[in-house]
This record gives C-alpha cells, sequence and structure tokens, in this order.
C-alpha cells in the first residue's frame, strides 16, 4: 500500500517486543515508548529539505547541510500519544506541541473529541500526528479530520502498533497522510483491541489498570 511504512529497524522491533510482554511495567513501558518515538523520529524526519550552507570550522570551510524547510509541530493524540511526545522532542527540540483529546467511547466504539489546542502558527509548520495504537482507524481519522477542519494540511501519522483495519480505514479516508508504524499485527478482536498488539496503551504508560 503506497503511503504506509512498518520500520523493520532491529532496535525498534527489539524494544517492541519488550514493550508487548504483559510483565513489562509502567516505568519500562513509558521508556521503552518514549525511546522508540525517538528512533522512528529519526526515519520519519528522513525527507525533511536542507540546503547547502558554508561553515567555517578551525581549519577551514566545510560545505554542509542545514534544515530548511517547514518547522515541525507534532500533535499526541491524548491520552496514549503523550508517551511519544519526549522522545520525538529529544531529535527536533524546537518542534511545537499542540494536543488532541479524544476516547473511544466503550460502547459504540467512535471516537469523542473533548480537547484541543495547537499553536497558533501550526498552518505554518509539517504536522507530525503522535498516538502508539492504531486499531479501528476512528481516532486517527477524527484527529487527522479536525486538524484539516483548522486548515493543516501537511500531515504525518506515527504509530507504534497498527492492526490492518485501521491502516485501511485511515489510508482510505486520507489517502494524502503517510502512515509510519513499528508493526502491522494480525487483527482486532470483538472489544476492537488489536491482536496480539499489547494492550490498553494508555493504561499501560499511566498505570491506570
Ligand atoms: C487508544 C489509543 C488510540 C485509540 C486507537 O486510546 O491510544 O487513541 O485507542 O483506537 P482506534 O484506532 O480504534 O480509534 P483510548 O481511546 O483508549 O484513549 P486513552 O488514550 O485516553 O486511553
Ligand atoms: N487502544 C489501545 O490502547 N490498544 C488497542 O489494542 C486498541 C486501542
Amino acid at each position: 500500500m503506497d503511503n504506509v511504512f512498518i520500520f523493520n529497524h532491529p532496535l525498534i522491533q527489539h524494544k517492541l517486543s519488550i514493550m508487548r510482554d504483559k510483565n513489562t511495567n509502567s516505568k519500562e513501558f513509558r521508556e521503552l515508548v518514549s525511546e522508540v518515538a525517538m528512533l522512528m523520529a529519526y526515519e520519519v524526519t528522513r525527507d525533511l529539505q536542507t540546503c547547502e550552507v558554508d561553515v567555517e570550522t578551525p581549519v577551514g570551510i566545510a560545505h554542509c547541510q542545514q534544515l530548511s524547510g517547514k518547522k515541525l509541530a507534532i500533535v499526541p493524540i491524548l491520552r496514549a500519544g503523550l508517551g511519544m511526545v519526549d522522545g520525538w522532542l529529544k531529535l527536533v527540540p524546537l518542534a511545537k506541541v499542540g494536543h488532541i483529546g479524544l476516547y473511544r467511547d466503550p460502547e459504540t466504539m467512535k471516537p469523542v473529541e473533548y480537547y484541543c489546542k495547537l499553536p497558533d502558527d501550526i498552518q505554518n509548520r509539517d504536522v507530525i500526528v503522535l498516538d502508539p495504537m492504531l486499531a479501528t482507524g476512528g481516532s486517527a481519522v477524527a484527529a487527522i479530520d479536525a486538524l484539516k477542519a483548522r486548515g493543516i494540511h501537511n500531515l504525518k501519522f506515527n504509530c507504534i502498533i497498527s492492526a490492518p483495519e485501521g491502516i485501511k480505514v485511515l489510508h482510505e479516508a486520507h489517502p494524502d497522510v503517510p502512515i509510519f508504524c513499528g508493526a502491522r499485527d494480525e487483527k482486532l478482536n470483538e472489544h476492537a483491541y488489536i491482536v496480539p498488539g499489547l494492550g490498553d496503551a494508555g493504561d499501560r504508560l499511566f498505570g491506570t489498570k
């Protein structure tokens, strides 16, 4: 499928295997989400524009590349997307951070928006939406709908684990938005949890269950 990138980097895959383990505690889980997000940020930003600059070193002139394109904003989907923010900011410390609050109604499995606060200049930035889990795709589609409705169109979506159903739904709703993820799992179960997945990412990050 066009525009869908699954990372096969050994470090990402190794860390993912520990995150999935039900015996991994919240402290370790949080650290791993952050480390995986940082490794992914390195790959997701591979196409950033650069321009040539000459830099005077103590020994001579070096012809170097510096970033020259649009600045970045990251937008975590609350709650679980928050776990990916510090990993991203380690690599892109000047990125601005917006927040979109969505939860899945446990009866309908449909996303409900409860919060949205974005940087003033976000329309002038490239925007990466963060959420560790892409299950039915409802939350990702709703978040991207909300951003596009505010005039934001340079978007990428970065998740850690996805279900084939979620990739299809997101790709069909927003074919212009590249999807970057660490794994495409087997399926969803009857509660719309990813199988085998890693369970509830928000609960595992914040110890709420
Ligand atoms: C989780 C996850 C995604 C969403 C994915 O959030 O972090 O946002 O489910 O599911 P979907 O693709 O079927 O929409 P949840 O709704 O559990 O809220 P939380 O992050 O506050 O726990
Ligand atoms: N949200 C999660 O946190 N985990 C899933 O498996 C599906 C949705």
